[in-house]
């Protein structure tokens, strides 16, 4: 490849800068002409597209969001908008494409690689939901803003012996209820990935009380359910104050953590040097610190495996 383009697509999320600014800087360095899309598969659609310079990624690797915008493209998703989105990058002289996303984005691009653009994939997502990689970009960072609003619930529920019900997001994945209820040492975690009964979580939480308990925290995947019902269930039970707190879109925002910023540079370079070799369809991981390059249908085929050594601890933990 000689000309590559790079774009985010989906939710955003903390580190897709270090990623865009990992592929721009890469890609000058192996002598390449690097363009950047603006607003995801619309952009291209749209050709809304510009060369970028070594100046054109400066200042960014600290900032929470993307420069190049994102957006969820509807005809993208449909054969002649896959098409017209081929042609345009073939106008353009563009051979080569790394698109930042997750699932969605993915299957875009693997189907511009049916089309004769080689593509990466490189995962971006406060989710963690892709399988073939420990880690998405932006999850740690979620994580650890899941984690500070949680010692900080902590503090006025410990106050008035009350239980904070807090919501995080994932989609269907419990990975950030999962990581962020351990670390903050979390009664209980509801994923989707594990059933759970509400009406075992208030005898555990009425029994911890009684044993001198003056708090409780249970966080909720978005995709088991919502806090609202949590709490409504809770304290249909005599003697439990439960309280909800839905943390939303503050999860995808902020200063990317220095792991979020380490990984989506990795993957960033790394989905580069593929494209020189001339690789396609392939989404990057790192799996046990080690890059990988899967096919892109197996990835998106393929459920990331939940960690149920990790939810076993953080129930032993959280007696
Ligand atoms: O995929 C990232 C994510 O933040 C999910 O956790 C959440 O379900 C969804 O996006 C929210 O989407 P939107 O930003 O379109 O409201």
């Amino acid at each position: 490849v000689k000309s590559i383009a790079v774009l985010t697509s989906g939710g955003d999320s903390q580190g897709m800068n270090a990623a865009v600014r990992a592929v721009v800087r890469s890609g000058l360095y192996h002598g390449l002409k690097v363009y950047g899309i603006q607003r995801g598969y619309q952009g291209l659609l749209n050709d809304d597209i510009r060369e970028m310079d070594l100046r054109s990624v400066g200042d960014i690797i600290q900032r929470g969001g993307t420069i190049l915008q994102s957006a969820r493209c509807q005809e993208f998703r449909t054969e002649e908008g896959q098409k017209k989105g081929a042609e345009i990058l073939k106008n353009r002289g563009i051979d080569g494409l790394i698109v930042i996303g997750g699932d969605g984005s993915y299957q875009g691009a693997n189907k511009l690689s049916k089309l004769g653009i080689k593509t990466m994939g490189i995962p971006g997502t406060i989710d963690n939901d892709i399988a073939y990689t420990d880690f998405t970009i932006g999850f740690d960072t979620a994580v650890s803003i899941v984690v500070d609003a949680i010692n900080k619930l902590r503090d006025t529920m410990s106050s008035h012996e009350r239980s904070s019900v807090v919501e995080v997001m994932g989609r269907h994945c419990g990975d950030i209820a999962l990581y962020a209820g351990l670390a903050s040492g979390a009664e209980t975690i509801l994923v989707p990935e594990v059933p759970f009964q509400l009406d075992k979580v208030a005898e555990r939480m009425k029994e911890n009380f009684a044993h001198g308990k003056r708090h409780s925290i249970v966080v909720v995947a978005e995709g088991y359910g919502k806090a609202d019902d949590v709490v409504e269930s809770l304290n249909k039970v005599g003697g439990i104050d439960a309280r909800v707190t839905v943390l939303g879109h503050i999860q995808r925002g902020g200063t990317p953590t220095h792991n979020d910023r380490v990984l989506g540079s990795r993957l960033g370079d790394f989905a580069v040097r593929r494209l020189i070799e001339g690789d396609s369809g392939k989404g990057c991981g790192v799996i046990n610190g080690e890059l990988i390059a899967t096919d892109i249908d197996k990835v998106v085929n393929s459920k990331k495996p939940f960690n149920m050594e990790l939810y076993e601890l953080a129930v032993r933990l959280s007696q």
